[in-house]
């Protein structure tokens, strides 16, 4: 499939030969070449560093592991990272090799789209380290993806070519980094659409409730956003329902904020990456009046 612009970090945050999320961050770089962006692939080898400490910074300075990692993390638009848990956290090495980048100025993980995966041979899949995982990157300004994928029982999830052998858990797997890739692509290129979407997390739609105001959608505002590489209009709601409305080709929309609101949000977005550029390059709808 192709996209705009799109390239990831990945890397795998085991030190280890043989490492079952390595294996796994291949599979996400794989999944992301395939779904039309750019992976990457690092080894948590080029981050390693000595244990982070302020009087060696002062006199020496950054520690060339700690460099590479600015360097790979400045030149993407967001990072994989599959990390193994270690007695329910993160391991060790990652938080020392955050830790260490944290203290450049500018802070490179400030706005940069993270999506978390954890492997373990344990029923939870090393799901906890994930969640500690978070709080660090949240306090850096990382806009993590809300979906996180765990493979629980990993040393025996692999097949003979290395694929996730369950077609239910492989399916997952895709979608997970799809729909994180497609929020990546509208935060870089459309960025009206992203600040919308980011409002609606998680929200499932409710016919029922969804038509009971009407609004007026300015199609203009849509591709002046665009262009203007930017929020067509001060409040975000109004140019997602523009966008909304755009993509079922109306002038008018029976809605109102709680409708938008339930919209789910892979629905959304699958829509609005795939047509947006087809509806804004149309003169009839970039001029409306
Ligand atoms: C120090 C240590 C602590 C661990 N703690 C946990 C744990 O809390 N939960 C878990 O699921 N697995 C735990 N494990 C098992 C790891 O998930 C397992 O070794 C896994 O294979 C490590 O990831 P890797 O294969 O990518 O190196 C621990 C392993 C080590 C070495």
């Amino acid at each position: 499939m192709s996209r705009e612009p799109v390239r990831l970090l990945v890397f795998s945050a085991s030190l280890r030969n043989g490492s079952l999320n390595t294996r796994l961050a291949l599979l996400a770089a794989a999944a992301i070449e395939a779904n039309g962006a750019e992976a990457d692939v690092a080894s948590m080898r080029d981050f390693d560093a000595p244990s982070y400490n302020a009087d060696v910074q002062d006199s020496a300075g950054f520690p060339p592991g700690a460099d590479r990692f600015r360097a790979r993390l400045t030149a993407c638009d967001g990072f994989v990272v599959c990390a193994p848990e270690y007695n329910a956290s993160m391991p060790g090495a990652l938080k020392n090799a955050i830790d260490w980048v944290s203290r450049y100025q500018p802070q490179p993980f400030n706005e940069l789209h993270g999506l978390l995966m954890s492997a373990s041979p344990s029923m939870g899949g090393g799901n906890r380290g994930l969640w500690s995982l978070r709080i660090p990157f949240e306090h850096l300004g990382a806009r993590l993806y809300p979906d996180m994928f765990s493979l629980a029982q990993a040393h025996r999830a692999f097949d003979d070519q290395g694929q996730l052998a369950d077609p239910q858990l492989r399916n997952r797997f895709e979608v997970n980094i799809t729909n994180f890739l497609d929020l990546v692509e509208a935060s870089k290129h459309y960025p009206c659409v992203k600040r919308a979407w980011v409002e609606y997390l998680g929200e499932h739609p409710e016919p029922e409730l969804d038509r009971v105001e009407l609004w007026s959608a300015p199609l203009g505002s849509i591709a002046s956003c665009r262009e203007a590489g930017r929020s067509a209009s001060a409040d975000p709601y109004d140019d997602a329902l523009a966008v909304w409305s755009a993509l079922h080709g109306l002038t008018t929309l029976r809605t109102s904020r709680p409708h938008f609101a339930r919209l789910h949000r892979d629905e959304l977005m699958r829509s609005v990456i795939h047509r947006l550029a087809r509806i804004t390059s149309s003169p009839q709808h970039a001029h409306p009046h």
